[in-house]
């Protein structure tokens, strides 16, 4: 098969784990007979300081020329990087932002599981988290509050800034739909989360994943509000299958269940459209304090590849095998530093990438 993958390094740790992700693929490639064509695009500061903004329309369209994009992490540390002193629409985030609309991008999964090998980073009571768990938020990522109209006025000599949260039921089924669809293929549950006593957009969400909910007699569906979600996430993880959620909530929800796990380094995201393509990248950012000193944990990013080969090429051995690798690695006792604990070896960012690259 040929594969024509587009990638972000991006920022910060961004290119050093993006370079490993792409070991292991060149791996899986010789392994598995297929032919993988690899082109990098600029975004957030890397573009900024070439390009003087986040994100090019030229990059966004060899990205949509693509089959799939595996990106790494953008932004830089936003008291002391001279990209955070740029008016918000040429920032580094700001170019994710755009990639996400106009890729339409409008599902992200961000899967948090605890990881049996990593238990011992996970930093709820041993009570709580050895039931395990394996959640899967579901975050609605072209709507809402982050793409709604904004501005800053003065009126009166006051200043007054407005954001604003609109969704239409059909941003809301069609993320339903796909929620419902995953849930369906794991446990079989499914959490919306809302804050429909308070918002009007809450309330038509719940309606509208109600409706969608009659199709799917087989998953059992709750309503959850977002502020019992945040609690119950640190009381009873382990309650969770799917999590659907708008997206400001899967935002601030994602990082929660993320840091939970104790293991942010593993953890892997993918935003996907109604097509088979899908933008995959780490759930963790790009941590600028450890760039390019060969210390970043790039196993989230490896784990982003093997989703997208699973979710975009339907390449499902493949997947398995990146895996199995990472687990394998694991149980051998290797650790990058941030998952890193007692009798177990210690590795760099690249040698990581080679341990596991080795076991495929
Ligand atoms: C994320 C990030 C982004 C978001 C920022 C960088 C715009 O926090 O992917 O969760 O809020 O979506
Ligand atoms: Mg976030």
């Amino acid at each position: 098969m040929r594969l024509n993958i587009v990638c972000i390094p991006g920022d910060g740790i961004g290119p050093e784990i993006v370079a490993e992700a792409k070991k292991v693929l060149h791996k899986v490639a010789d392994k598995y007979g297929h032919e993988m064509v690899f082109k990098d695009i600029l975004m957030g500061g890397a573009s900024i300081d070439v390009h003087g903004v986040p994100l090019t329309d030229e990059a966004i369209a060899i990205a949509k020329a693509a089959d799939a994009v595996l990106m790494g992490s953008i932004g830089g540390d936003t008291n002391t990087s001279p990209w955070y002193q740029l008016p918000p629409e040429k920032r580094p985030e700001a170019g994710l932002l755009k990639i996400r609309k106009a890729l339409n991008l409008f599902a992200n999964l961000r899967p948090a599981v605890l990881y049996e090998e990593l238990a011992a980073a996970c930093p709820l009571k041993e009570e709580i988290s050895a039931a395990g768990f394996d959640i899967l938020i579901m975050r609605e990522l072209t709507g809402g509050l982050y793409f709604g109209e904004r501005k800053t006025v003065e009126e009166n000599g006051v200043r007054k800034a407005i954001d604003t949260l609109t969704y239409d039921e059909n941003e809301i089924r069609r993320i339903a739909i796909k929620g419902f669809d995953i849930a369906r293929k794991r446990k079989k549950k499914l959490t919306s989360v809302d804050k429909a006593n308070v918002l009007d957009s809450s309330r038509l969400w719940r309606a509208v994943v109600n409706e969608v909910a009659k199709e799917y007699p087989d998953v059992k569906v709750e309503h959850m509000l977002v502020d019992n979600c945040a609690m119950q996430l640190v009381k009873d993880p382990a309650q969770f299958d799917v999590v659907l959620t708008e997206n400001m909530f899967g935002d601030i929800l994602s990082d929660e269940a993320s840091m939970v796990t104790g293991s942010i380094g593993m953890l892997a995201s993918a935003s996907l459209n109604d097509t088979k393509f899908g933008l995959y990248e780490p759930s963790h950012g790009s941590a600028p304090d450890i760039a390019g000193k060969d210390l970043a944990n790039p196993i989230a990013t490896i784990l982003s590849a093997s989703m997208m080969l699973r979710y975009s090429f339907d390449l499902d051995q493949e997947a398995d095998a990146i895996d199995a690798a990472v687990k394998k690695v694991l149980q051998d006792g290797y650790r990058t530093g941030d998952i890193m604990s007692e009798g177990c070896k210690k590795v760099g960012c690249k040698e990581m990438g080679s341990l596991i690259t080795e076991r495929i």
